[in-house]
């Protein structure tokens, strides 16, 4: 666990915030929850989407040297013991035998030896009975076929790093791609971790946003310095702080990695710096172990060398939950108005991100202000998200939009309907300007556009 954070813990207000206001919901709540899995609501939804579909114009539309993938959760069972998961992805786990819980060995709050009688639950305090640590597969089996016993035992994907490199040789056939080039894609992953947390943190079933780049060996140092650089650009270029992002090298390296990198954001509090990507020199591991268990040749012929050799691989794996969680967290703020009693809480995304790109108010509903916002809303909304509010004071409205982070408010009051003019509240400055409501899809377009 990370040092505590000089950024205060905004977790808890976060979770609050983000069911009351239709961003995540624990899943099944009326059912009393699911542990570690959340639902997207609303707003949450448009979050990770614009997430998503950031990475994707970043790694697979503005570059020529990488295409898009979108293989099955469900894989042959033998890609799993190709890939090392069926014997290797395991944790160690306790049991403690009087109160049922289960620890992760490495549980800084067990003291003593477990599976010796000085050993103590953290939980209930009991001596002596916490197990000998014993290996937990952390993968999710389920059955193929219509009769369970006689069915076929599959996993739902741990990473969705296998289903790239069991298609490199259809994406690289089909496509005539030469190396270096890559292939991203974006899914689910499951794991059934032993200590799941911190919201949306650490969930038994995410998101991954992943890409495999296939390298000449011999090149694989100098691609995987460049793609470090370039994945932490990305983090920047969401509006995550520069400051509350670093670099972590590996000091121990996974059974496949010839080198590793994780950026980590740090959340505040307890929790502090942690993983949101992990940047990976994978060698020829993968596709060499594909190669031994199917049978089938995953080489590459460089016709200008005329050499075939298996690529090696640097892969690019990040969260899009943990974005997701990072940029909340990034976001949050309370603060004072200045000249008013109350004061504020915003979600400062940057506008590119914001899942609502503007409020549109009509001041008072008479004397045409709301025949006229409606226009202006149902012009924008063919643009971009906007919400419509005409209930309450003008103020309360501005602030219910500050708490989501919408970078702009719009308002239609007597003089709109007068010269056609409406005023826009920019959300952080608080200044408010007048613009012709025919020039007002251009001017929130030109201001939301993502800083690449
Ligand atoms: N293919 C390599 C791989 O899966 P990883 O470090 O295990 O590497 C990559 O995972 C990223 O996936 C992490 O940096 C994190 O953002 C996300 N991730 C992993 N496990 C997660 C979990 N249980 N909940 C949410 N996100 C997770």
């Amino acid at each position: 666990m990370a040092s505590v954070s000089a950024h205060p813990d905004v977790m808890e207000k976060l979770v609050s915030l983000a069911k009351r206001r239709g961003f995540i919901f624990q899943s099944s709540e009326i059912y009393g929850g699911t542990g570690s899995v959340w639902d997207y609501g609303p707003l949450g939804v448009e979050l990770k989407k614009n997430v998503k579909d950031r990475w994707w114009h970043a790694m697979v539309r503005a570059r020529d040297d990488i295409e898009g993938l979108d293989a099955a959760i469900l894989m042959h069972p033998r890609v799993w013991e190709a890939s090392g998961h069926v014997a290797g992805f395991t944790d160690p786990l306790i049991d403690c035998r009087n109160c049922k819980r289960r620890f992760r060995a490495d549980d800084p709050a067990i003291k003593g030896t477990p599976g010796t009688p000085d050993a103590q639950c953290p939980v209930c305090g009991s001596k002596g009975t916490l197990s000998e640590p014993r290996l937990f597969n952390l993968m999710f089996k389920t059955f193929m076929g219509p009769v369970e016993e006689s069915a076929a035992i599959v996993y739902l994907r741990p990473e969705t790093a296998q289903g790239i490199f069991v298609n490199f040789l259809n994406v690289q056939q089909s496509t005539r791609q030469k190396i270096p080039f890559g292939i991203a894609q974006i899914g689910k992953a499951f794991r059934n971790e032993i200590t799941p947390g911190n919201f949306i943190f650490r969930t038994r079933e995410f998101e991954q946003m992943e890409m495999q780049f296939f390298v000449e060996p011999g090149t694989d140092e100098e691609h995987f310095e460049y793609w470090k650089a370039q994945r932490m650009e990305w983090h920047r270029s969401l509006g995550l702080a520069p400051d509350r992002l670093r670099y972590k090298p590996h000091e121990q390296l996974a059974h496949y990695a010839r080198a590793a990198a994780d950026i980590e954001f740090d959340f505040g509090g307890s929790l502090g710096y942690q993983e949101i990507e992990g940047i990976h020199n994978r060698s020829d591991f993968d596709l060499g172990r594909h190669q031994e268990y199917s049978g089938k040749k995953l080489e590459y012929f460089d016709q200008p060398k005329n050499r075939r050799y298996i690529p090696y691989v640097i892969e690019t794996s990040v969260g899009a939950d943990r974005t997701t969680l990072a940029l909340l967290v990034n976001a949050y703020r309370e603060e004072e108005v200045p000249g008013e009693t109350e004061g504020r809480t915003v979600l400062g995304f940057a506008p590119s991100i914001a899942p609502i790109k503007a409020g549109v108010f009509p001041l008072v509903k008479k004397d045409g202000m709301p025949e006229m916002a409606e226009n202006v809303a149902n012009d924008l909304r063919r643009a971009f998200p906007i919400f419509y509010d005409d209930g309450g004071a003008i103020g309360r409205r501005y602030r219910r939009q500050d708490e989501v982070g919408t970078p702009f408010g719009i308002t239609i009051d007597g003089q709109s309907t007068q010269d056609g003019t409406v005023t826009v509240r920019d959300r952080d400055t608080l200044q408010q300007v007048r613009v012709a409501a025919d020039q007002l899809r251009g001017y929130i377009a030109e201001r939301i556009a993502p800083n690449e």
